[in-house]
């Protein structure tokens, strides 16, 4: 009864821990992708006032004007870069953004190529299409950068897109802009799409933020509201894509989507106005959070090998100590109650990982230290 596609799409563990923490007591949660930050307060007024006035019909698949044009003043804004209002795409948030750009690329048996690691759905999306995944292996002694020349031998004639995320989710790894503009030629010369995932824009601490826009128009640009607004639950995001895409692009959003939520698109006009100042203090924030965690692992002895720039995540190579990852995973949420993530989620170069957010607050980020500190001194020594 369950079609082949379905019974292929592989469970995220992350959730399964999240699970098993939720029904535990006194669980420090270093495993979840949710800020804990609140949206901004007017974000709140203008849904709640666009409830009132009756906003909850409809709109126009590609998003409300308004919106659009508001995501476009952004990009001038934060990057300089021109984008015609035309060319943009509201989706209810990046992950259906990924999805048509997935549906509007890719033929049946097309090859996808994407980094090792990677965020853990995203070779579900490429089998949603009937796809097929090829990937390029990162190191941590290359700050999980990626190297071009992976990327050149990856792309075949079958190459339909290359999904890139920077920051990228698990590592915290920022591209640069020379790494971006060579990947876009790559693309280039193999006929194939760079699919750039930016939701974790505007959360970086040491290093430039480039969008792949300012290297190239024929790229599909997805971002959301969940991470630099902390509106996960709101479900609000885009997509900007090449003029040529635009129409199939609309046509499959029309049709799988329908739209996003319309008095939502209020509050995303409002979140896009929010004075910078504000995401200022929240970067300052996590950095600080970073910091901490990066000087706990790196006492920890666990090899750390980079320095995680973006995101609030990091990798930690526990490939040392005994059992798997999701051996020690399930020790340090048995025995610290800390729930972190164990890497096989996020492809075969990151099984020997554990990935720990810190998208909670130092205090608990505090107790966690100290508790795993405990465990790695009492279980595994
Ligand atoms: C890299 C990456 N892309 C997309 C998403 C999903 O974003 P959204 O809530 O906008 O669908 C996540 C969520 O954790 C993510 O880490």
């Amino acid at each position: 009864m369950v079609s082949q596609r379905a019974a292929e799409v592989t469970p995220f563990l992350a959730m399964d821990v999240l699970e098993r923490a939720n029904a535990m007591d006194d669980v420090i949660h270093l495993e979840v992708g949710e800020p804990d930050f609140s949206p901004p307060e007017r974000v709140f007024e203008t849904a709640i006032d666009a409830l009132r006035a009756g906003h909850t019909n409809y709109t126009a698949a590609r998003g409300k004007p308004d919106l659009r044009r508001a995501i476009a003043a952004h990009y001038d804004r934060e990057y300089g870069v021109d984008v015609d209002p035309d060319r943009i795409v509201v989706t209810p948030g990046t992950s259906p953004a990924l999805l048509l750009a997935m549906a509007a690329l890719v033929d049946p048996g097309d090859e996808v190529v994407l980094t090792d690691p990677h965020y853990a759905c995203y070779p579900n999306f490429v089998r949603a299409v009937d796809g097929r995944v090829r990937t390029v292996p990162l190191r941590p002694s290359d700050g999980f950068q990626p190297r071009l020349a992976d990327f050149d031998a990856a792309v075949t004639a079958d190459t339909a897109a290359l999904v890139l995320n920077s920051p990228a989710n698990p590592t915290g790894a920022v591209m640069d802009g020379d790494t971006l503009a060579g990947l876009a030629d790559i693309a280039t010369a193999a006929e194939a799409t760079p699919v750039v995932d930016e939701v974790y824009h505007g959360l970086s601490y040491d290093a430039a933020e480039h969008t792949m826009l300012e290297y190239t128009d024929d790229a599909v640009v997805l971002n959301g509201f969940s991470k630099r607004f902390a509106m996960t639950g709101w479900r609000l995001g885009w997509m900007v894509v090449p003029p040529a895409l635009v129409d199939a692009v609309n046509r499959l959003a029309q049709n799988l989507l329908i739209c996003a939520p319309n008095f939502v698109q209020e509050a995303g006009v409002a979140a896009l106005e929010t004075p910078s100042g504000r995401l200022q203090e929240i970067r300052e924030t996590y950095r600080e959070r970073r910091d901490r965690l990066v000087e706990a692992v790196t006492d920890w002895g666990l090899d750390l090998g980079y320095t995680p720039q973006g995101a609030y995540y990091l990798l930690a190579d526990v490939s040392h100590l005994p059992g798997d990852s999701l051996d020690i995973a399930t020790l340090l949420l048995e025995e610290a109650g800390v729930a972190v993530t164990p890497g096989v989620d996020f492809g075969s170069e990151a099984a020997g990982y554990l990935r720990f957010s810190y998208a909670t607050d130092v205090e608990a980020i505090e107790t966690a230290i100290a508790r795993i500190e405990r465990v790695l001194e009492t279980e595994l020594n």
